[in-house]
């Protein structure tokens, strides 16, 4: 979930000076407020899980024990790809969808596998899944302990406080003014000390058309960003969460990531920054820190060479790792319901390049490299003396 935006708090008359506006509307796509007071929920199916902000206070997140899954997982995944009527890739370089399965009769062995598939993969998509929110719970704690988030809403049904609520109606006309496209592409709450790893979400209501999520595998990368770490931030989105007048459950946290981090399981690396909460490299220039960020940033939503776009259905659901992808949804469907929850299960603080290395005695791999590989492909020549196209 992208932080907050904040619409402007400032107005300039036309004689040229400056006055307060009325009072800055925070403004969250993702669950935008509702502007004609209408809360009447008719007979929609899933009220008690429309959103909910309770007021209650948590502690500080401290150090979480984390197995992951995908280590116990076959390479090879015959047990999950047996049960599977078809196993398609998307595009070359991440998502795939699996039909023929249900995830509720997943085995232990099948879910390591599924783990393992979707770090390779960065998401994995199932469509026609009865799967209740209860039992996308269960799954997602398979993967690891789960994160109740500080700010977004949760269903109104009580006991439900790790499941994250998106939630879109006609009443919520998306306001695109308040908000970046780019800086909706995000990776779930990355500001934590331990981040999130294989994440589900299931729209359990969707419009006829629109609403699709897309999710991007990150660009290759140049040798120096493997020594750079960057700040992620919660401030703005728990800043974005007081103006709202939501509780802001637990305080916002500042933690300092890798920007190359490598995944604990396939040993892959990939970038870990994005939009919606990197806020700055640390140690060098500013300039130069707005520089790699905005071309990391640009490379996330702008290659499609990397991305995949989804388009739900009913029953449709997405599980992708969150250590390996960035992902941002679209706000085309007004007037129309869309309505999903998201599981959300902790993973390990993020390795880099060095502490992966040190820690394993192994080396570092290229994600791009790895794919080929898998999928029999001669790997490019390094030809240094190529020409670049240059023209006269
Ligand atoms: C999320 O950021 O987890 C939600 C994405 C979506 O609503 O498609």
């Amino acid at each position: 979930m992208a932080p907050v935006a904040t619409a402007d708090s400032t107005t300039t008359a036309t004689n040229g000076s400056t006055k307060p506006a009325k009072a800055a509307q925070p403004f969250n796509p993702f669950y935008s407020p509702d502007v004609t007071g209408d809360t009447d929920d008719g007979d929609y199916p899933f009220a008690k899980y429309k959103p909910h902000f309770p007021d209650v206070k948590w502690e500080p997140l401290g150090e979480i024990e984390v197995t992951d899954r995908g280590q116990f997982a076959d390479p090879e995944k015959k047990s999950l790809f047996a049960a599977a009527s078809n196993v398609q890739h998307l595009t070359p370089a991440i998502g795939t969808e699996i039909s023929g399965i249900d995830l509720r009769q997943l085995t232990d062995q099948q879910k390591d596998e599924l783990a393992l598939l979707v770090a390779e993969r960065g998401v994995v998509f199932f469509r026609d899944q009865e799967i209740d929110i209860h039992q996308q719970l269960d799954l997602a704690r398979h993967f690891g302990p789960l994160h109740k988030h500080a700010t977004t809403p949760v269903p109104r049904e009580p006991g439900l406080e790790e499941v994250h609520v998106v939630y879109n109606d006609g009443s919520r006309r998306p306001d695109p003014s308040a908000f970046s496209k780019l800086e909706l592409w995000h990776s779930d709450v990355s500001y934590e000390l331990q981040p999130p790893s294989t994440t589900s979400l299931k729209v359990i209501t969707g419009p006829p058309y629109g609403g699709d999520t897309l999710w991007s595998s990150g660009p290759g990368f140049q040798k120096y960003l493997e020594g750079l770490t960057a700040v992620h931030s919660a401030v703005a989105q728990a800043d974005g969460a007081r103006a709202a007048g939501h509780t802001v459950r637990r305080e916002p946290v500042e933690t300092v990531h890798p920007v190359v981090r490598v995944h604990p399981v396939t040993g892959w690396k990939s970038i870990y920054v994005n939009p919606g909460f990197t806020r700055r490299i640390v140690g060098v220039p500013k300039a130069e820190s707005d520089a790699i960020l905005e071309l990391l940033f640009r490379q996330i939503a702008e290659n499609p060479d990397f991305q995949v776009r989804f388009r739900w259905q009913p029953n449709s659901i997405a599980i992708w790792d969150n250590r390996v992808v960035t992902h941002s949804a679209t706000f085309d469907f007004w007037p129309h319901t869309r309505h999903a929850l998201r599981a959300t299960p902790h993973g390990e603080r993020p390795l880099s390049v060095e502490e992966y290395e040190k820690k394993t005695g192994k080396v570092a791999k290229d994600r791009q490299l790895e794919l080929w590989q898998q999928q029999g492909l001669p790997l490019p020549k390094q030809d240094s003396t190529v020409s670049r196209g240059y023209t006269d």
